[in-house]
């Protein structure tokens, strides 16, 4: 049995149209997505801003009703068997509002002990592990409201493990974070898969966090998968191209509408933009050229090693960041 199976799975959204026009327009947010994710697996959606990731987490989380399609999370149909998924599976959501700020960590978890009927016996031991997992049993007493960014989100990795879920979901779980508590969730989740027999599927805009962590990625962008396979395969998209960085000053974005190559911007500053994008030996000087003829001013020319952005920039011609 797999631990999560999506078939076709869509939503559409009313979008408001301001009265007197009471016509009713729908976004499609998910265009009909089909995966599997294995026991096992960890698992990640990998988009830009808007491609439709929260969306299907809420959906498979039974949070949110699908528009067609269905799913199935460890062998249970999502809308039929909702109450019982519920109880085997976890969610870290988007954003820091999921706690309780004016309760202390301790509360908070034994709060959701109790909405999870984790025996009383059990609780106390269970919530003494998980703060202590998530390095927070010192501050265990702590107002969560005095907590930093970085804490806030371990509590709420402990607050979603609270009761044992063989899947847990995690959408975005290092955004916004410093640099080491990115690097303290991704360890911990790795370890959760590793150590723990845990499934994972994460959703993340950072390719970095992707390929590090996740057995296999699907690339969602406008709401449809566009690519799936593991990080090594997803790269051999590109392998053959060689992938390049240009330099640019007095640049225009607006060129690259007329460019023949598919590049992205992938840093831009006052002072320069740095082009990225799949381009064949031959190609190169051409490319050079017609920048130059562009009036382009052309910095510097760098051959780079393909990474997850080249996949996406090949795909759709656009940058992650864009
Ligand atoms: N409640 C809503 N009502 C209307 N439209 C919505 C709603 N939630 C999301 N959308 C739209 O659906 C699309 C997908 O949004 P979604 O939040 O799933 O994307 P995402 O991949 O999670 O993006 P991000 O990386 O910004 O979190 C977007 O076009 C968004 O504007
Ligand atoms: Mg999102």
């Amino acid at each position: 049995m797999k631990a999560v199976e999506v078939n076709n799975l869509r939503k559409s959204y009313p979008k408001k149209i301001p009265l007197p026009f009471r016509k009713v327009e729908w976004v499609e947010a998910v265009k009909g997505i089909s995966f599997e994710v294995k026991r096992g697996e960890l698992f990640g959606l990998l988009g830009p801003n808007g491609a439709g990731k929260t969306t299907t987490i809420k959906m498979l989380t039974t949070l949110l009703e699908p528009s067609g399609g269905s799913a199935k999370i460890l062998g249970l149909d999502l809308i039929r068997d909702a109450r019982e998924i519920r109880k085997r599976i976890n969610l870290v959501a988007e954003g820091e509002r999921t706690l309780y700020w004016r309760l202390s960590a301790y509360e908070n978890l034994k709060y959701f002990a109790r909405i999870y009927y984790v025996p009383k016996s059990e609780m106390e031991k269970r919530i003494e592990e998980l703060l202590k997992l998530v390095g927070l049993w010192e501050r265990r007493n702590d107002l969560v409201m005095s907590y930093s960014r970085g804490m806030k989100q371990r509590l709420a990795i402990a607050k979603a493990l609270i009761n044992d879920p063989e899947v847990l979901f995690l959408d975005e779980p290092t955004l916004g974070l410093d640099v080491q508590s990115a690097l303290f969730v991704r360890d911990f989740v790795k370890r959760l898969v590793k150590e723990e027999g845990k499934t994972v599927l994460l959703t993340t805009h950072y390719m970095v966090e992707a390929e590090e962590l996740c057995d296999r990625i699907a690339i969602i962008d406008h709401g449809r998968i566009i690519a799936l396979d593991t990080p090594e395969g997803l790269k051999k998209l590109v392998k053959d191209e060689e992938t390049v960085e240009i330099a640019v000053r007095e640049f225009n974005p607006a060129l690259l509408e007329k460019s023949p190559w598919k590049l992205a911007v992938v840093q831009s500053t006052e002072e320069r933009t740095v082009l990225r994008g799949s381009v064949d030996e031959e190609d190169l000087p051409k490319l050079v050229e017609w920048l130059v003829k562009n009036q382009v001013k052309v910095v510097s020319v760098e051959r780079k090693e393909p990474t997850l952005e080249d996949v996406f920039i090949k795909l759709t011609g656009r940058g992650l960041r864009d």
